[in-house]
């Protein structure tokens, strides 16, 4: 989703804005912008539509400067266009301003402070540039002007307000929305994600909710709501840019898959111990096996991973566990029970659905434990705990090693907590060794690429719809099959209860429909296999993906055998790169899918 960056003090402001709007791009934008001024006092606002090149095409030499601010947009309030793209200005040009967030008063504060404006676009951003604006005619600094607004406004904002009579300042404030401060020599930056600056520094300060800061090339000062200077130590970012460049691969979400037994290797190593038991906080064991359920909540494919965590929770560690759509649960929240844990996954950590369910938690004073893939991230911070996924960056919109590692991290902790209450199934569960195997399988997964991007010429060239089926953690892997190729490909792709197409959706099977079945467990192999020869009969063209010592020879994928409570590691990896190929062929973005962002940080 949106993204922001802003830099001060250095001389080219210009390459640093538009290089770190680039290492946005795959949070998902549809338009750009940057603002640059301080040499000569020569202001420069150039948007665009469209990608950070096109941008970059209208960007002539002659915009330079030493302080400015950059953002890529993701629509929400007026369609993508020039007019719409940030920064937006105030009618006498004296403020420009970027904003990630919703204003959710925006009607109000139109009505109540701006009758006399010209606005020009449809969006809520331009409504507080113009409220700042206001407040400054009203006499007041532009400090003062911008805490005054930040009063005004209700919602989610990551701000960074320049004047343009006062271009040694960056004003920035938080509120919901990810923002960070980096520190540099003589120049300090500003970013929605770390990895927008990491080729300017690597010390980062976090912001709070309700803070207001005062960024100068020189210092930055942060105050709280009711004006109090804050000091805060700045953290170093665990990154890399080479964790976040692509080498020599065509696109991160192939990098990503490959990237995939490394990171099985990597939870091994940072979660258990040389005699192979799961290390994981006491704390953290202990609120567990106190709890009576734990409610999983989560969204897209950190929710489907939800659901094959629960396979694996209940079995090791005997307690009841419901996965939720943090969406939905939010605002529907159900009956729960005396002692409930809660567990958040989110690749990001920012997703607003989900945090919107933290903050009830919060004020519930229910204990909650995020598993995320970024340290420092706010569902991390606002949870009790945080159990890293250590998958590194993540930068495909279409999430893949996030969702392996979320189900590995979760094993790790329902081991640990079986383990704790001297559960049998856990107790025998060798999850080090268990886990490696799954990272030579899947190495001899992917080394299958070019068979399965045959198949899915075959299959999927010309179709403009799919199944994936599946009975039991089966049918949980064919949800997350299903999101994976409908989000890239654009393929109407369902990931359905095997047994319970017979009851309508059946209807939907016509001659040559795609059908994906997915046999991994040997109590519901027979009836999968039932299944997939009813749509069969009905014009199917079905592809089986089978454990070897489930498979028939005319299967078209033969995955070895694994630890039955882990086949979801395996069994997920054709899919992706099922994925990934279909979309290839059809000639999209494979990273950049249309109409989607990779940090959905609006409800
Ligand atoms: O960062 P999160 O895991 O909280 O994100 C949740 C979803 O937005 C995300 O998984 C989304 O579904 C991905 N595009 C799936 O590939």
């Amino acid at each position: 989703m949106c993204g922001i960056v802003g830099i001060i003090g250095k001389e080219n402001a210009t390459d640093i804005l538009v290089q770190g709007l680039e290492k946005l791009e795959y949070r998902g934008y549809d338009s750009a912008g940057i603002f640059v001024t301080g040499k000569n006092k020569e202001d420069h606002l150039v948007k665009s539509l469209g990608r950070i090149a096109d941008l970059q095409s209208k960007i002539s030499s002659e915009v330079q400067g030493t302080v400015g601010i950059g953002h890529t947009r993701w629509a929400t309030h007026g369609k993508p266009s020039e007019r719409n793209a940030h920064p937006h200005t105030s009618s006498n040009q004296q403020f420009i301003l970027v904003h990630n967030g919703v204003i959710e008063n925006f009607e109000e504060i139109k009505q109540e402070f701006l009758q006399n404006k010209q606005l020009e676009g449809e969006t809520d951003t331009e409504i507080v540039v113009h409220l700042i604006e206001c407040f400054a005619e009203a006499g007041m600094a532009t400090k003062e002007a911008f805490k005054k607004a930040l009063t005004v406004i209700k919602g989610s904002y990551a701000f960074a307000l320049i004047d343009k009579n006062d271009p040694d300042t960056i004003y920035v404030a938080k509120n919901k929305s990810p923002l960070l401060i980096g520190l540099g020599d003589t120049f300090n930056v500003i970013c929605s994600d770390a990895m927008a600056m990491l080729a300017e520094t690597n010390h980062f300060v976090e912001i709070a909710d309700g803070e207001m800061v005062i960024v100068k090339a020189d210092k930055i000062e942060i105050e709280d709501e009711k004006g109090n200077l804050v000091y805060r130590e700045s953290y170093e970012a665990q990154l890399d840019l080479s964790d976040i460049e692509k080498g020599t691969y065509p696109y991160y979400m192939l990098k990503e898959i490959d990237d995939q037994p490394t990171v099985m290797r990597r939870i091994i190593q940072e979660y258990t111990n040389t005699v192979g038991d799961a290390v994981i906080d006491d704390k953290i064991i202990g609120k567990i096996t106190g709890s009576d359920r734990i409610y999983v909540v989560a969204c897209g494919t950190s929710y489907n991973a939800g659901w094959v965590g629960k396979a694996i929770l209940e079995k090791m560690t005997k307690i009841p566990v419901e996965v939720h759509l943090s969406s939905e649960f939010g605002y529907n929240m159900p009956l729960l029970s005396e002692k409930p844990f809660f567990i958040f996954l989110s690749q990001s950590g920012e997703t607003a659905d989900s945090r919107q369910v933290l903050v009830q938690t919060n004020e519930l004073g229910l204990p909650s434990l995020t598993l995320t893939n970024v340290a420092g991230s706010t569902l991390s911070r606002e949870a009790d705990y945080t159990l890293l996924l250590h998958a590194g960056p993540e930068i495909a919109v279409a999430s893949t090693k996030a969702y392996t590692a979320q189900i590995a991290v979760l094993a790790v902790l329902a081991k640990a907590v079986g383990d704790k209450k001297g559960n049998q199934s856990s107790l025998e569960f060798d999850i080090a060794h268990e886990l490696s195997v799954i990272a030579a399988v899947m190495e001899t997964i992917i080394d299958e690429k070019m068979v399965i991007s045959q198949l899915v010429e075959d299959y999927l060239s010309t179709t403009r719809n799919a199944f994936y089926i599946g009975r039991g953690v089966d049918y949980y892997v064919s949800m997350e099959a299903s999101l994976k190729l409908k989000e890239i490909s654009y393929i109407q792709a369902e990931g359905f209860a095997a047994g319970e197409l017979k009851h309508g959706t059946i209807a939907l099977i016509e001659d040559g429909t795609p059908v994906f079945g997915i046999i991994t467990d040997q109590k519901t192999a027979a009836h999968t296999r039932g299944n997939l020869k009813e749509v069969e009969s009905r014009g199917a063209h079905n592809f089986v993906i089978a454990l070897a010592s489930l498979a028939k020879e005319t299967d078209q994928l033969i995955i070895p055998d694994v630890h039955p409570l882990l086949t979801p590691l395996v069994s997920i990896i054709p899919t992706q790169l099922i994925a990934y190929f279909a979309t290839l062929q059809r000639g999209y973005d494979v990273d950049k899918p249309r109409n989607l962002a990779k940090s959905v940080t609006v409800e």
